[in-house]
């Protein structure tokens, strides 16, 4: 069952019911101001950071969901019927209703008692505000007399304190009303600079501010008194909940349609002029309020989205794809892109299930979710890695998360997951793929971001790698630390505290347990270095991570092959876990993937053979489920993961992030058909005719979907902010479609499935435009042997980069059989 349609044309999602079985979200804004706006106008925005300058209030965890938005309401003054064009806050029965969310844009549009309301909501690009125009069309055969009412809930700036601590809050709040332009401040009296501003293109027949004052006592957000009576209150907020309301009177003749402007933004004053009149309590509004006039006019508005629709034209214009496959289609060139895009400027912050006020950028998280928009946002992407490295610490590991105001490291969500480091080493190797910029290894950057602790990039990456090395157990296996990957593997943990955090509480000393996965991860990225190290002539870092790596191999073939798949790990005790001897936990995903994508076992069948095991045990209609078979009880010595029911996260859920290793491991050994299987089972477009089991939005990549195990099977759970958005990314683009920036050019290997005829597909690198066909055989499969560039045949799969960049190259692949 379907809840709407994608127009691929527009590039957006249609939602055609305002009762989706979850909010379904899009952000708005890309870079300081953002914000999160479900189908149904709910949602919160904030400057930079969601906890610490949030803008609006929103409450989680509620019902119903999503409480708190940027909400209107209509109100027929001569009927005294009221409504909201959005659906929510009033839910009223609907005539027609349609949300389109696209690309930094979500559009709200219904018509009820013959009024028809199309509301336009985006933050201009390099603004610290947004901008809602609704442009209203009388459909009536008569006048109609109208009042608009606006309303947003302020937030006491730290959405935690405004959450929890409400003995200060319920005396702190004010504002003021200027011009008909409503002012947040609280706190503006002391140490806050800053302010929020909510204002509207036309003259006010009233306002409130008092949310009391506004809904009446003991009313909700679906009866507001003043919308009930039509009347404004004036009220101006001491304490209490400061909110924002404008009401606007409007006579509309018949066919007649009008724009109305709300803009909400986020100010600054220097501290030392930020009272006027100097000395006064008053905001210095002198600033703000060209930005408010400016941003007041529907002009405006449509400039500012013709400027977001050219800024994405050139994102997504980087990688474009036609193949036979609608659904990789769209989401290679629509939203997975995007979805990618939102994972970097929000990281893991602020979604439907993350509540904004966690703190901090994983360190692991940002380096994956570099691979999936380095192409776009290279320049971002080359910052993005000097401050994760500035986090590193002298040993080579890792903070897992920094905070990204400071851009310091810290261990508020546990420390020493030893497969951090290894990520480093990958994202920089994909930025130096994508870029070719050398230069960047030789970056000064600190450990730990301490003064005078500088050292080329280049000399991270060696510590990244020597810290595998030095902590390696009794099976010549890295040690697992905290955990590696799968942050709920906790085999030194052993928690019988209820309440404590896996994450953070004390790690036994004196085992030994080791990880297969980070073994894989190792051999990759010492591969990475190899070449890196190379490059710079550094032959001693090469012969070390040549043996290095050989070495890793031989432990993973001596010690992590458990006679059909790889096996996991060895815990604190030496005993061996996700091999066959185990009574549930046999097998686990991800060292399968990780290992064939390492190369591992390619020479001697076992590759397959892991991956026959994968598709045997742990593929299942809706995606691969993480383990088998699912653990029913608590495993004291395994940690978190057996704390999920089964089905759920980590304990045999389909964890969408790893399903990708599998697609590219598929790609590798030659099978596209089996790629592409996996890939379509969780491709969110390919899964929308079943939204009423997967439930989350069809139009992006969710953390989970729920496993066999689960009374739920294929329920989606965390959608937006996870690692799944860039490995499925890489996974389509780079290994079923096979187009892959490497160092010296554009390698063409796709690994199709045998029922396409080819695909074509522009790519943008490093200032050249390739436009690429790959043809092949209906019902044959293989490899491109040779490539036809710009008319000429170059030998293996690699188009030279050009003696100078800049222009276009067409680039002719066929596939053949060996
Ligand atoms: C992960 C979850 C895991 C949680 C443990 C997070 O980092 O997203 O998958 O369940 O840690 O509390
Ligand atoms: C989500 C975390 O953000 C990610 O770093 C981790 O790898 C997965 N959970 C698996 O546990």
């Amino acid at each position: 069952m379907r809840f709407g349609y994608f127009d691929d044309e527009r590039r957006e999602y249609v939602i055609t019911r305002p009762d989706t079985p979850l909010p379904w979200i899009n952000y708005l804004g890309t870079d300081d101001y953002l914000g999160l706006i479900s189908n149904t106008a709910g949602g919160y925005s904030f400057y930079r950071d969601a906890r610490l300058r949030r803008l609006t209030r929103y409450r989680y965890n509620n019902a119903p969901l999503d409480v708190g938005g940027r909400y209107l309401y209509l109100r027929d003054d001569d009927s005294g019927a009221f409504w909201s064009p959005s659906w929510q806050p009033v839910q009223q029965e609907v005539e027609e209703y349609e949300c389109r969310h696209g690309l930094g844009t979500t559009i709200i549009g219904s018509r009820s008692a013959g009024i028809r309301t199309e509301t336009t909501y985006v933050v201009p690009l390099g603004e610290t505000l947004e901008v809602w125009r609704t442009r209203l069309t009388n459909e009536r055969e008569t006048a109609a007399r109208i009042s608009l009412f606006s309303a947003v809930e302020w937030c006491l700036w730290d959405a935690n304190d405004d959450a929890t601590n409400f003995q200060r809050n319920y005396s702190i709040g004010e504002v003021e009303v200027e011009d008909g332009v409503i002012y947040h401040k609280t706190e503006y009296r002391e140490r806050r600079d800053h302010f929020a501003w909510f204002a509207c293109s036309e003259p006010l027949a009233g306002f409130d501010t008092q949310r009391e004052a506004f809904l009446g006592p003991y009313r909700g957000w679906d009866r507001p008194v003043v919308v009930e009576t039509g009347v404004a209150g004036d009220s101006l907020a001491h304490g209490w909940q400061p909110i924002g309301s404008h009401h606007v009177r409007l006579d509309l003749a018949p066919g007649e349609t009008r724009d109305i402007v709300f803009a909400l933004g986020y100010a600054e004053n220097p501290p030392e002029a930020k009272f006027d009149p100097p000395g006064s309590q008053r905001i210095a509004k002198a600033g703000v309020r060209p930005v408010i006039e400016r941003y007041r006019r529907s002009d405006e508005v449509e400039r500012a989205l013709t400027e977001l629709r050219v800024h994405w034209d050139d994102l997504l214009g980087t990688f474009r794809v036609r193949t036979p496959n609608e659904h990789l289609d769209r989401m290679v060139n629509i939203w997975n892109a995007y979805q990618c895009m939102v994972t970097f400027n929000l990281s893991r912050s602020a979604s439907l299930f993350e509540s904004g006020i966690g703190r901090g950028m994983g360190f692991r998280d940002s380096n994956q979710d570099l691979l999936g928009f380095v192409h776009m946002v290279p320049e971002r992407a080359r910052q993005r890695i000097l401050d994760i490295s500035a986090t590193q610490l002298p040993s080579g590991g890792a903070y897992h998360q920094y905070q990204p105001l400071t851009k310091r490291g810290n261990d508020a969500v546990g420390s020493g997951f030893n497969d951090d480091p290894a990520w480093l080493v990958l994202a920089v190797s994909a930025y130096l793929r994508e870029t070719g910029d050398e230069a960047v290894l030789d970056e000064a950057v600190p450990f730990d971001n301490r003064p005078g602790s500088e050292v080329p990039l280049y000399e991270h990456l060696v510590r990244a790698v020597d810290y595998t090395l030095e902590r390696l157990g009794p099976h010549g296996l890295p040690l697992i630390g905290r955990a590696d990957w799968n942050d709920c593997l906790n085999l030194n943990c052993f928690s019988q505290t209820p309440g404590e955090s896996f994450q953070t509480t004390e790690n036994r000393e004196g085992g030994a347990a080791e990880s297969v996965f980070i073994a894989a991860l190792f051999t990759l990225a010492a591969k990475e270095m190899t070449e890196i190290a190379s490059r710079r002539g550094d032959q001693d870092v090469v012969d070390r991570c040549r043996q290095a790596e050989a070495d890793m191999v031989a432990a993973v073939e001596a010690h992590g092959w458990d006679g059909a798949w790889f096996r996991r790990a060895y815990d604190y005790m030496g005993n061996v876990v996700g091999s066959a001897q185990n009574e549930e936990g046999q097998i686990f995903i991800e060292p399968q993937g990780l290992a064939v994508m390492a190369g591992i076992g390619l020479a001697d069948g076992r590759a397959e053979q892991a991956l026959a095991s994968v598709r045997e045990r742990l593929a299942t209609t809706h995606g691969i489920v993480l383990l088998q078979p699912a653990f029913t009880r608590y495993y004291l010595e395994l940690g978190e993961i057996s704390t999920y029911p089964p089905g759920y996260k980590e304990n045999a859920g389909i964890f969408c992030h790893t399903n990708p290793w599998v697609m590219i491991g598929e790609a590798i050994v030659g099978n596209g058909d089996g790629a592409l299987d996996y890939y379509l089972r969780i491709n969110p477009s390919a899964r929308e005719a079943i939204s009423d089991i997967h439930r989350c939005e069809p139009y992006v990549y969710a953390q989970m979907i729920a496993g066999g195990d689960a009374p739920t099977h294929g329920e989606a759970k965390n959608s937006w902010l996870t690692g799944t958005a860039a490995w499925n990314f890489v996974a389509a683009t780079q290994w079923i479609l096979g187009i892959r920036p490497e160092r010296d050019g554009l390698r063409i290997d796709p690994s199709l499935p045998a029922d396409w005829e080819g695909f074509s597909a522009t790519r943008r690198l490093r200032g050249t435009r390739y436009h690429i066909t790959v043809t092949k055989q209906r019902g044959s499969s293989g490899r491109v042997r040779s490539l036809v560039v710009d008319g000429r045949v170059v030998q293996g799969n690699v188009v030279p980069l050009p003696a100078t960049a800049g222009g276009t190259i067409k680039v002719e692949a066929v596939i053949e059989s060996a």
